[in-house]
């Protein structure tokens, strides 16, 4: 077994994990309910940590803090809780269903891909599960953005899953309809323009945008509740509740609009999602997905002119000045 397998814990059976009826909540509360159950995978996963919410080292008294594409504001409200001393944003182009939430919160409906309105600069920018939703360009708009709101010494922050679902043991069948939905996910995003890398082109974006001071972290989130140890097998439960309730939200518009050969029926997309929730639910699947956190800092105006200066002696050192072109000789 490859040192980073997850364990199996062989007393796990179908019947006696999960009843059929999990679902019946109409699609718009379906997917707060998806955000949240990938809210929860992601505390889990870090529930051995002090601060199980972020990873930048910003000071906690007094930050200004911002989240973008907040969903329900599940991240927002979290770190607004844990931070009493520091405001957090949240925004997103939905109003979140929510009715309290802590003081030093604030959700806000507003376009992040307009021009930011915000004028206090900001200590730590986070964002989670935005992947397919910008164009190329627009990601290095937001990531400047980002930047330039960012206070010096200010950190980015962000998470993102593969669409791909993976399998170390082959527990998995190969003709699995589980297969197909990393690459169909991928092309119809593809096709939709708004690809699905983001976990692995993210960092390079970053770093163009100008952020230093790079910092991953890999995670493997299981689907269902499979793996042997604990947080991993209540990762896992949690990973399943977000699929089930989020699938059908996360293909069905661009499995109609973008599907290959051509843009599916509704009909199609539904026995697709079914055919695939029949799988996910036998935890014989020894399925997950991986997941990736980055986080990076916008450098400090002597880091900058520091590195303006070695730019500019490299460039003088490039033409040397005692060089006589020399006349070839007859
Ligand atoms: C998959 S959800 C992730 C929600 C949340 N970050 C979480 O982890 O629970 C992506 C969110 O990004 C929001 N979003 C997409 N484009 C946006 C934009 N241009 N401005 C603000 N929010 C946006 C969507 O409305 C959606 O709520």
């Amino acid at each position: 077994m490859a040192e980073d397998m997850l364990a199996v814990d062989p007393d796990v059976y179908v019947t006696t994990t999960y009843g059929d009826d999990w679902q019946s909540i109409p699609s718009d509360e379906q997917s707060f309910e998806s955000y949240e159950a990938g809210h929860l995978v992601d505390l889990i996963l870090e529930s051995d940590e002090e601060n199980p919410l972020f990873k930048a080292p910003i000071r906690y008294k007094e930050a200004q803090i911002l989240d973008i594409g907040t969903g329900q504001g599940n991240w927002a409200i979290d770190v607004a809780d844990f931070l009493p001393q520091s405001t957090v944003r949240g925004v997103d182009l939905f109003p979140p269903p929510v009715t309290w939430v802590p003081p030093n919160c604030i959700l806000e409906v507003d376009n992040i891909l307009e021009q930011w309105t915000w004028n206090v600069p900001l200590d730590l920018i986070h964002m989670r599960g935005m992947t397919g939703s910008f164009e190329p360009h627009e990601w290095d708009r937001v990531y400047k953005q980002c930047y330039d709101n960012l206070k010096p010494g200010g950190w980015i922050e962000q998470l993102e899953a593969s669409p791909y679902v993976l399998c170390d043991d082959d527990s998995l069948p190969a003709d699995s309809i589980l297969h197909t939905w990393g690459p169909n996910f991928t092309h119809c995003c593809i096709r939709a323009g708004r690809p699905i890398d983001t976990i692995d082109v993210m960092a390079g974006t970053m770093r163009k945008a100008g952020f230093v001071d790079f910092h991953e972290k890999e995670y493997k989130w299981p689907i269902g509740p499979w793996p042997r140890d604990q947080k991993y097998k209540e990762a896992g439960t949690a990973h399943y509740q977000h699929w089930l309730s989020g699938m059908e939200g996360w293909c069905m518009w661009l499995l109609t609009k973008y599907g290959a050969p051509n843009p599916w029926s509704k009909d199609e997309v539904t026995v697709y999602v079914a055919k695939l929730r029949a799988e996910i639910k036998n935890p014989r699947y020894h399925i997950y997905q991986r997941a990736r956190r980055v986080w990076a800092r916008k450098p400090f105006p002597e880091e900058l002119a520091r590195e303006a200066s070695v730019k500019e002696e490299e460039e003088t050192l490039d033409i040397d000045p005692l060089y006589i072109k020399q006349e070839p000789q007859e």
